[in-house]
């Protein structure tokens, strides 16, 4: 099923190093409310491939919400093919499609004291949470930014100039292999250490993100206080033109760390579920699913405005927690163990297990 998705303006793109773009979007006053988004959300894009059509992938914001901009940043993968044609295509002027702000990779609370990992473009929903947090919140903000060398800093002047403005609240500590070599398991828990009573945000390469999240876990910081980003591009089409997209690339990160996917369908609860709802401070009790749909489309039947990107279990837009009974899904390819164990599901792939579920979107 294909999302609405919507043509932009490129109002502006930004050459942020030798392979990073950034790129701004024009978004409508009619658009305003749909393209509203927190810090640390995504934007997914339809860039044009002669071969299959379009391929879709999902790009961070890296604008704060406040500043009223839509800016993705993008970074050249080796043979990646849409960051490349991104990088070297898009230009002012141009119009792309995409779908609205997703994800949840966001501080609930922008007063908390917040400690951000980034490792190369992973720096791009990280500031966005970084400018959001110093601008409207009250808290201390450490940033570890990690590159390969100095030139491929991205938004190195903009980190200069907050850690002035914000002397008191924000540190950032770069971290350049050129110089000091891949950061250790050990040195990154050595860092942590000091703030471990912080809100933890991790967004890079997957060996990055896998040390960084390692290190955090042994420092002991529960698993409510780690977030971790992983894009991987989208196997299907969201945008509902072609059929094929190009196959599955990681554009950031990769979620290697995802279970198998299990595509067997699992055994649903016969029988009317009493379902208890928690979206956005509303809450909702329905007592008729019987599990012949997922919970994503029984909600939407029910004209609740559940949060969706992909609809495949790729993307962990819908994704909630299950505080009481169980829901089983078809396919995963984005929650890890620990995100199971702490009863992540998604919403999109997930069928009823119990005659009461009771499930938040509050996290
Ligand atoms: Fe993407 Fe459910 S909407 S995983």
């Amino acid at each position: 099923m294909a999302i609405e998705s919507y043509r932009l303006n490129v109002a502006e793109v930004i050459e942020e190093t030798a392979d990073a773009r950034s790129i701004v979007f024009d978004v409508p006053a009619e658009l305003r409310e749909e393209f509203a988004y927190t810090p640390g959300q995504f934007l997914t894009v339809a860039v044009p491939s002669d071969q299959t059509g379009l391929a879709a992938r999902c790009y961070s914001l890296s604008s704060s919400p406040h500043s009223g901009r839509h800016q993705i940043t993008v970074k050249r993968t080796v043979d990646g093919y849409a960051s490349n044609w991104i990088c070297d295509n898009l230009k002012a002027g141009d119009t792309m499609r995409l779908l609205p702000p997703s994800g949840i990779f966001t501080p609930k609370d922008l007063d908390a004291d917040l400690l951000l990992f980034g490792g190369g473009s992973g720096i791009t929903p990280v500031i966005s949470i970084a400018r959001t947090a110093l601008e409207k919140g009250t808290g201390k903000v450490v940033l570890f930014y990690a590159n390969r060398d100095e030139k491929s800093v991205i938004f190195a002047a903009e980190l200069t100039a907050l850690s002035v403005a914000y002397a008191e609240r924000f540190t950032v500590v770069h971290w350049l292999e050129s110089v000091q070599g891949l950061p250790s398991q050990e040195q990154l828990s050595h860092f942590a250490t000091h703030f471990a009573g912080y809100e933890s945000f991790v967004c890079g390469p997957a060996p990055f993100m896998k040390a960084v999240t390692t290190a955090l876990k042994d420092l002991g910081i529960p698993r409510e206080r780690r977030h971790q980003e992983k894009f991987v591009s989208l196997g299907g089409n969201p945008f509902g033109e072609v059929e094929e997209v190009l196959a599955a690339q990681a554009t950031l990160a990769e979620a290697d760390d995802a279970d198998e996917p299990d595509d067997a369908a699992p055994e649903r609860f016969a029988g009317p579920v009493h379902l208890e709802v928690e979206l956005d401070g509303e809450h909702y009790t329905f007592d008729d699913w019987n599990g012949d749909k997922v919970l994503l489309e029984f909600l939407e039947e029910k004209g609740v405005d559940a949060p969706f990107s992909c609809r495949e279990g790729n993307c962990s837009s819908c994704a909630c927690v299950v505080l009481e009974g169980e829901l089983a899904m078809t396919h995963n390819e984005v929650l890890d163990g620990d995100d199971l164990a702490d009863g992540i599901r998604l919403a999109c792939q997930s069928l009823p297990l119990a005659e009461k579920i009771r499930i938040s979107y509050n996290g």
